[in-house]
């Protein structure tokens, strides 16, 4: 598997788009998830993991995000059920982390429900750490988390661990 930053020719040539997206909208819980929309985010962009596979471009897993002046915002990571726990996240999580990095970010931010506990101990094998939180913040009132990950000391000392209770 390797990931790459996707370009709309790329999305065409997906096989398996149309059931990426739906089933990414699922696991969002986002009805108007939609990669070409994430693609075209001024300052986005969206990460595939595609499969292995000469014949075929079949992406396992997507990531998007934003880049908003020192930092890197994640707004959605979704694998497809079939996929998960086999490192897809993580891969597409290390290569934002290089592309922010290489774009001079020093942080990366991002919000997940704190009752998604699958998404929230992924990002703590990450290294991400909640700094802030958001009460009832989604429309069924459940809280928001907001994690960081430093990407450099300095900007460490920027976000103070919260208490989530
Ligand atoms: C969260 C998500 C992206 C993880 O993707 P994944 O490819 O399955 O994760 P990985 O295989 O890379 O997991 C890396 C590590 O994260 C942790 N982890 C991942 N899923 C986990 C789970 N369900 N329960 C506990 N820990 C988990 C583990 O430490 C795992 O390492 P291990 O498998 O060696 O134990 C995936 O479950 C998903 O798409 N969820 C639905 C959408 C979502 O909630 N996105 C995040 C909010 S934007």
């Amino acid at each position: 598997m390797r990931v790459v930053r996707a370009a709309s020719a790329l999305l065409r040539e997906l096989t398996n788009q149309e059931e990426l997206q739906t089933e990414a909208r699922e696991l969002l819980g986002d009805a108007s998830f939609e990669l070409q929309r994430e693609l075209e985010r001024p300052c986005g962009g969206v990460l595939l993991a595609l499969r292995e596979a000469p014949q075929d471009r079949e992406a396992a897993g997507v990531l998007s995000f934003l880049r908003v002046t020192e930092e890197l915002h994640i707004l959605a990571v979704a694998v497809p059920r079939a996929a998960q726990r086999r490192g897809v996240g993580r891969q597409l999580t290390e290569c934002a982390m290089e592309l922010a990095r290489h774009e001079g970010a020093n942080a990366i931010l991002l919000e997940v429900r704190r009752d998604n506990v699958a998404a929230r101990a992924f990002y703590a094998s990450l290294g991400f750490f909640c700094f802030n939180v958001r009460r009832r913040y989604y429309a069924d009132s459940v809280d928001a988390l907001e994690l960081v990950l430093a990407l450099e000391p300095g900007a460490a000392a920027r976000f103070l661990p919260a208490i989530e209770v």
